[in-house]
């Protein structure tokens, strides 16, 4: 049986759309009223959440080129267009309706406005990010001119265009609304969700690792153990660098700090000034049968459960715990509620910020439980238009790696050397007791 998407009115031509079928979303509106910055959030959060999204950029209105190019794309299997223009006029919007008619394609409007102060906050904004790329044109003047001679064109959609989601952007959450019609099925709820709040401009978020555990140096996984004394130096380094005892008067001071439950990240951030708020959702993997065991002992008592992983480390879940794509739902609560803010703090753990890390960097799901994220490092993550940019930053405490990539032979009949080629090197006793017996 073939489920549809779209009532069928009997007797019409209309071809019934399977619920699953490709989306094509169109972007209405004004030059500066947010639509590129929110088109590429929302190809950025489908992606993420293991949709395939792209936005495509036109001009003015997508061509027969920008339909043949999304053609070729849903061919190749990927299921999100996003045509990120003006479509000023209803008719240009139809060829699109035309075309996702024809194709048996979904499709969504997806209109933008704002008030006279967002719009000279777009402005300023977008020109100073033009500006920084090319000094020799006059931005603000093309805008400017662009929006006047574009005005009196832009037909407002109307109630029988198609689904309908319309968007009043403003920075300021109370100010910012969304209005939707015809909207079906759950990739258009989660475009509705993301465009629910609104995009802030320029933003930068602090994460790290925990400091090292007593767990990370022996190479337990899971647990609740606390810092070591290197875990608890990086603290202080830490602290240092974010505005706690010993800082330049000028280091970054981050507004809120973000914990999970667990002693090692409470105990990492404890002498960094500002609010806190410890988690669930930031809590490490839960590894089930796993917890608190060396990847050792897992092979030891577990080898199909470790090879297993090994083959499929995305969608394996341990027996009684999670598996990364369950991890990438639970995070998905804090991903976006850090979007509505800045200058944030997390402060999690390796399976976690892999997840959140894959969000800004624009990572497939499968290759996420592969991100390296190391211990003692800073990751600062600013926005760049409707990017995201990365800084890694060391902090230079030693410690343990924690980083075990994926071995070549991933069968289930492996031989154990096979199994723990790739295991990261840990000590046998916590680092205190070997010190008592080297002295
Ligand atoms: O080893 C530290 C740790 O945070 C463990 O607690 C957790 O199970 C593991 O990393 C997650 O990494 P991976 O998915 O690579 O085993």
């Amino acid at each position: 049986m073939v489920v549809t998407g779209a009532a069928v009115v009997p007797g019409s031509s209309v071809k019934p759309c399977p619920l699953r079928a490709p989306l094509v979303v169109t972007i209405v509106g004004l030059p500066c009223r947010g639509k590129s910055l929110a088109s590429h959030k929302v190809a950025r959060h489908l992606s993420w959440r293991g949709e395939s999204a792209k936005v495509f950029t036109v001009e003015e209105n997508a061509t027969n080129e920008t339909l043949r190019e999304i053609s070729l794309f849903f061919k190749e299997g990927n299921n999100v267009a996003i045509i990120d223009g003006m479509h000023l006029t209803r008719a240009s919007r139809q060829t699109v309706a035309t075309f996702c008619a024809d194709s048996v394609f979904h499709q969504l409007l997806i209109e933008f406005t704002c008030n006279e102060k967002c719009l000279e906050e777009n402005i300023t904004d977008t020109v100073r990010f033009y500006r920084n790329l090319d000094q020799s044109t006059d931005w603000e003047c093309r805008f400017r001119e662009g929006n006047e001679r574009h005005t009196p064109a832009f037909e407002p959609c109307a109630p029988t265009e198609g689904p309908l989601i319309t968007v009043n952007n403003s920075e300021d959450p109370m100010f910012h609304s969304v209005t939707a019609r015809g909207v079906r099925g759950s990739t258009q709820t989660a475009i509705l969700g993301v465009l629910a709040s609104p995009v802030i401009r320029q933003q930068t978020f602090y994460f790290s690792r925990h400091g090292e555990s007593e767990y990370n140096v022996l190479g337990r996984i899971g647990g609740d153990a606390d810092l070591s004394p290197r875990g608890m130096k990086y603290a202080e380094r830490l602290a240092r660098q974010l505005g706690g005892p010993g800082s330049a008067p000028d280091s970054p001071r981050p507004k809120v700090i973000w914990t999970s439950e667990l002693r090692r990240t409470i105990h990492t951030v404890q002498n960094i000034p500002g609010p806190r708020a410890a988690i669930k959702d930031l809590n490490e993997i839960n590894a089930g049968i796993c917890e608190g065991l060396t990847y050792e002992e897992i092979q030891e008592r577990f080898p199909q459960e470790f090879a297993w992983r090994d083959q499929d480390k995305f969608k394996y879940r341990y027996p009684h715990g999670e598996s990364y794509l369950d991890l990438l739902q639970r995070v998905d609560s804090v991903v976006q509620a850090l979007l509505t803010n800045t200058d944030v703090l997390v402060v999690s753990h390796q399976a976690v910020l892999r997840c959140i890390m894959a969000y800004f960097k624009g990572v497939k799901p499968d290759d996420v439980p592969y991100i390296n994220v190391p211990l003692h490092t800073l990751l600062v993550v600013r926005s760049y238009g409707y990017d995201f940019v990365v800084e890694t930053v060391p902090l230079k405490v030693e410690c343990v790696d924690t980083y075990r990539i994926q071995p070549k032979n991933c069968s289930t009949t492996r031989t154990t050397a096979d199994a723990l080629v790739t295991v990261p090197a840990h000590f046998d006793a916590p680092l205190s007791q070997q010190m008592s017996t080297i002295s």
